[in-house]
């Protein structure tokens, strides 16, 4: 079978496409033929080395696919040839709290990912994909829409009537507006292009604020919540933007804090937490049963996942490119 393989800590270009023999399943695994996959930033942090967990070389990389089952090992009951399922991000979280080792085992990252024609994974480590998604729709959602979840309504308990703040145009941030607005949220997005805010406000966003032409956005923020400030911050800026969240955010709101796509040596004062009573709290994916929620509230409400732009397998470094430029708004997919 084909597949790519990281193998250096040299970035996108040096990712290699590679003929490995086809992987078959023991007892308590299954086989799926992959036919499509989504790019996470994670996936950039991966290609060029240094990802704070999961860093393993040589991997197979993408922690986000969907396909069908071909084959399963002794002992499986559970599924049968041709069904349509995705692998979880976190192959041993299946629910509860995690532990350090079961977070090593993260696709694309600590264990092989999704990008090649054929995978195997336990048996346990798979959800079936509601009728109303296709591959493409269902290969976005492992990493980024269980985060926005995670974020939202496992940690958050998001409320009808509050209000979201949301950086950027990216996978997990859009994903959560859709979440957030399915929830009767009110939302403001940033971003820094107004087109992408013009986008946003098509798929829900109540309003924008352009961070580029306002750099001290948090007094945007204040200002268009009549100065309460929000009730939570989906925070994927990181150091860079976490000193401007704290100060977006109503007191007693909350602070989900996801990634760090700004300045990750900045400072950032606690203080400001501890005066408004917020409450910060990290958030790394999720488990299995949270993907499965997160999938049985797409297909129940109706969401169709944002994707950008698809490229075929033969075209995954383009992809990986294409992603890499932050021209796209929600998600960038390859299907094979
Ligand atoms: N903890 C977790 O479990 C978890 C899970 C998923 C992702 N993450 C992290 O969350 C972050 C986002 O991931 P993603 O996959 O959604 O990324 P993505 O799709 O690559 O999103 C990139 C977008 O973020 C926006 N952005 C860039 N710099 C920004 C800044 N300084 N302020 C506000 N927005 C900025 C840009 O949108 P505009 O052009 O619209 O500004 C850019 O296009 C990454 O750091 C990722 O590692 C963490």
């Amino acid at each position: 079978m084909k597949c790519y393989v990281v193998e250096s800590d040299q970035g996108i270009d040096a990712i290699q496409l590679r003929d490995r023999p086809e992987p078959e399943p023991g007892p308590g695994e299954v086989k799926i033929r992959m036919r499509a996959a989504s790019l996470n930033y994670r996936d950039l942090g991966v290609a060029s080395g240094g990802y704070l967990r999961n860093d393993t070389r040589p991997v197979i990389p993408l922690s986000d696919g969907a396909g069908e089952i071909v084959s399963v090992g002794s002992g499986v009951t559970c599924w049968q040839p041709g069904d349509r399922v995705s692998p979880i991000f976190v192959q041993d979280w299946l629910d509860g709290a995690p532990s350090d080792s079961i977070l090593k085992s993260c696709l694309g990252g600590g264990v092989d990912g999704v990008l090649a024609e054929f995978i195997v994974v336990p048996a346990t480590a798979v959800v079936a994909i509601p009728a109303e998604l296709d591959f493409a729709a269902a290969a976005t959602i492992p990493c980024a829409a269980v985060t926005a979840w995670h974020a939202l309504f496992v940690s958050g308990n998001l409320q009808p009537g509050q209000t979201v703040l949301l950086l950027g145009t990216g996978g997990v941030s859009i994903f959560a507006l859709q979440l957030a607005k399915m929830a009767g949220a009110r939302t403001i997005i940033t971003s820094s292009s107004d087109q992408k805010l013009e986008l946003a406000r098509k798929l829900g966003a109540d309003l924008g604020v352009n961070y580029r032409n306002h750099p001290d956005w948090h007094q945007q923020v204040r200002t268009l919540t009549e100065g309460r400030g929000v009730d939570h911050v989906v925070e994927v800026g990181g150091p860079g933007t976490l000193e401007r969240s704290l100060k977006s955010t109503a007191v007693g709101g909350s602070i989900h804090l996801i990634g760090v796509l700004d300045s990750p040596a900045a400072k950032v004062s606690p203080m400001l937490s501890v005066f408004n009573l917020l409450t910060v709290r990290g958030i790394y994916v999720g488990s299995r049963a949270m993907h499965q929620q997160t999938l049985n509230a797409i297909a129940t409400n109706q969401i169709q996942p944002v994707i950008d732009r698809t490229f075929s397998f033969d075209q995954a470094l383009d992809a990986y490119r294409y992603f890499a430029s932050q021209q796209h708004v929600g998600k960038v997919v390859i299907e094979f």
